[in-house]
């Protein structure tokens, strides 16, 4: 059954966070009212901002605030004068390690309409699945520094990876491998260099595969499957992928599915026993921020993908219908695409397309 409500935080962030994250929500309101859904946003006002007047990114008790919703909904954070490592360790990693919020699903499909930088390519043959790991690996924070400020100083960061973490992304790929018409997953590995978490990864992947034979699954050496999705994009279906390597093949996914503007993202705890988060890929986009002109399309993306992980499928069926119509059919564009157009038109554009 629908639910008929849901109870959303929104955390908008930074620079261009703060203005796509209103043109998503404008268009969740209205694809899930046509349902008579009734979406309840609330606004936390965390971020750089924040943490330059407070001195933190969220408030202290940000965690236990946002548990009691069903999802959060994400801008970007990041701004000139917060280290990068602070606005991520203090903000986005917190919630995806509390909530354990293990998968990191990035779809990365060329549109209708954008001009895709792989001459000749065509929708058909861009059409990717990131599923990336998104609890521990090359991010468990792990390590430290010595001798700091010295010439002498070192630093060590380590990568920690454990048979429960892979198998359990490992089979949440399987799973959405063998809802797809094409049933491939490709692993992406690097067990030559990495002889340890690597090999791991591999036999895990391994022992899970036998649990789904109908799945076709390939390993690639990461910098291989990179090449490979700009050379043969039409035989990667689904990508299974540590934190570090995802963060990176996501990023070229979205390049390659024409602008980092259209790339939404989900972070999951599949179980529920926890919030799920959503997001644009991309960050804060200094160089475009308080212009207007930012693309809105992977937040309303991000927000179709919510409103699916709540059980109101037509509704994200409907906004992802809404964005086909509106980049394939000549509608507005913003810059990044090749248009004038700013946020605002664009996501007018989306919310008219709905119906
Ligand atoms: P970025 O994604 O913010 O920007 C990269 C390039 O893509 C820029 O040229 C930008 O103008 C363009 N771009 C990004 N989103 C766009 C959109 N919606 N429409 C049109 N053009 C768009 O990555 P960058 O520059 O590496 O990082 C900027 C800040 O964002 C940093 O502080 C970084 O730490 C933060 N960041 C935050 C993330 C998050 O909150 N999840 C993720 C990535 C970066
Ligand atoms: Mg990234």
């Amino acid at each position: 059954s629908l639910p008929r409500t849901a109870r959303i935080a929104v955390i908008a962030g930074d620079g261009i966070g703060t203005e796509v994250i209103p043109a998503g929500i404008d268009v969740m309101h209205r694809a899930a009212g046509m349902d008579g859904c009734t979406l309840e946003f609330t606004e936390f006002p965390w971020g750089c901002e924040y943490y330059q007047r407070t001195g933190t990114m969220m408030s202290a008790d940000a965690l236990d605030i946002l548990s009691d919703f069903d999802a959060i909904y994400l801008g970007a954070v990041g701004a000139p004068g917060v280290p990068d490592h602070v606005s991520v360790w203090e903000l986005i990693l917190p919630i995806r390690q509390r909530f354990d919020q293990y998968v990191n699903l990035r779809p990365m499909r060329l549109l209708q309409g954008v001009p895709g930088p792989l001459a000749g390519r065509s929708p058909a043959d861009i059409d990717m699945v990131c599923i990336r790991e998104n609890s521990e690996g090359e991010y468990s924070g792990l390590g430290g520094r010595m001798h700091r400020g010295t010439k002498h100083e070192v630093a060590e960061q380590t990568g920690l990876f454990t048979w429960r973490g892979i198998d359990r992304i490992a089979r949440y790929a399987f799973e959405l491998a063998q809802r797809r018409p094409r049933k491939l997953l490709a692993s992406a590995t690097k067990s030559n260099a990495l002889q340890h978490s690597m090999v791991l990864w591999d036999e895990v992947v391994e022992s899970v595969a036998a649990d789904y034979t109908d799945v076709t699954c390939r390993k690639y050496h990461v910098d291989a499957l990179a090449a490979r999705m700009v050379t043969h994009p039409q035989t990667i279906d689904v990508i299974v992928s540590s934190n570090l390597f995802g963060d990176i093949l996501t990023d070229l996914g979205a390049a390659i599915s024409g602008s980092l503007g259209v790339a939404p993202g989900a972070n999951i705890n599949p179980e529920r026993t926890h919030p799920s988060m959503f997001e644009p890929i991309h960050g804060s986009a200094p160089d475009i921020a308080g212009k207007g002109i930012a693309n809105p399309i992977a937040s309303i993306w991000a927000g179709a993908l919510l409103l699916d992980h709540l059980g109101m499928t037509a509704a994200h069926d409907r906004m992802v219908r809404a964005i086909e119509r509106v980049v394939g059919e000549g509608g507005p564009r913003t810059p990044d695409l090749g248009g004038t157009a700013n946020t605002r038109d664009v996501a007018a554009a989306v919310t008219d397309a709905l119906s």
